[in-house]
């Protein structure tokens, strides 16, 4: 059983590479949709609500805990990894190895959380593989709400992410990590701010590592997800078929996350 989280719905864009990739996988989902959004929150919070996400995700014996979220993957992640038996894993390692890959003039920008960019996460390991690359990273704290919200295209989402973009043109950026994991819905918007950088989505890029440590093979059997939520249920059934492009398939459940 994989266990998977995130402040909110962002973690979904995980979800649905899983269900893509390895579709007889189970999977445990937990979205904190009561305390989103985490990355603009001190690490002090973002570390305690983590522990949290992942005791909750020990009471449904998952085997393996993907951290679906750029915010808790930089901040807590060795934490997290010091005090539980499990394999952890985040998102910013695999994220990273596909930007280096992918860059031809080794100029990378990053948007994030403010934690996230604060962290300086991904530019370490961006630098950690490749001395060469240069990096641009701008927070962009509009995004989280936005897309919790599903303002994912028009004008509201085109100008915020001008606002946010325009500077990696300058940069000369031809690869752009986003390096959380809600922003992958924008990516319409960022393409039209940036038509010709490619774009690296770091929930994606999680779940086909993820795949390899796992060395996952298809069984024959047909996967479920269980989605658990720290807020009413409605708001995110909503919402989270815009990001698995699909009608939610598997139950919902509200908790009280500070029972745990
Ligand atoms: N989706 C998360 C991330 O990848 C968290 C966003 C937030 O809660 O601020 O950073």
């Amino acid at each position: 059983m994989i266990g998977v989280f995130d402040s909110g719905l962002g973690g979904l864009s995980a979800v649905k590479e899983i269900h893509r990739i390895m579709p007889w996988e189970d999977v445990i989902y937990f979205g904190d949709t009561g305390r989103v959004p985490y990355g603009t929150k001190s690490p002090e919070t973002i570390i305690r609500y983590a522990k949290q996400d992942v005791r909750f995700l020990l009471t449904n014996r998952v085997d393996i805990i993907l951290i679906a979220c750029g915010t808790v993957s930089s901040t807590a992640l060795e934490i997290l990894r010091g005090e539980n038996e499990i394999p952890i894993i985040g998102v910013v390692k695999a994220t990273a190895e596909k930007a280096s890959r992918l860059t031809e003039n080794k100029r990378v920008g990053i948007i994030g959380t403010t934690a996230t960019v604060k962290s300086n996460s991904y530019d370490k390991e961006l630098k950690a593989l490749n001395p060469d690359i240069k990096t641009m990273s701008v927070a962009c704290p509009l995004f989280v709400p936005l897309v919790e919200n599903g303002f994912i295209d028009g004008d509201i989402p085109y100008l915020t992410a001008k606002h946010y973009l325009e500077p990696f043109t300058e940069f000369g950026a031809d690869t752009l990590i986003l390096g959380c994991t809600h922003y992958p819905l924008l990516s319409g918007v960022i393409k039209r701010v940036l038509p010709n950088v490619k774009l690296v989505n770091s929930g994606a890029e999680s779940a086909v590592h993820l795949k390899n440590i796992l060395r996952s093979f298809d069984n024959g059997k047909k996967g479920r997800t269980h989605y658990f939520v720290s807020d009413t249920k409605d708001a995110f059934v909503r919402t989270a078929s815009i990001f698995l492009d699909n009608e939610l398939c598997g139950d919902v459940t509200e908790i009280n996350i500070e029972q745990y």
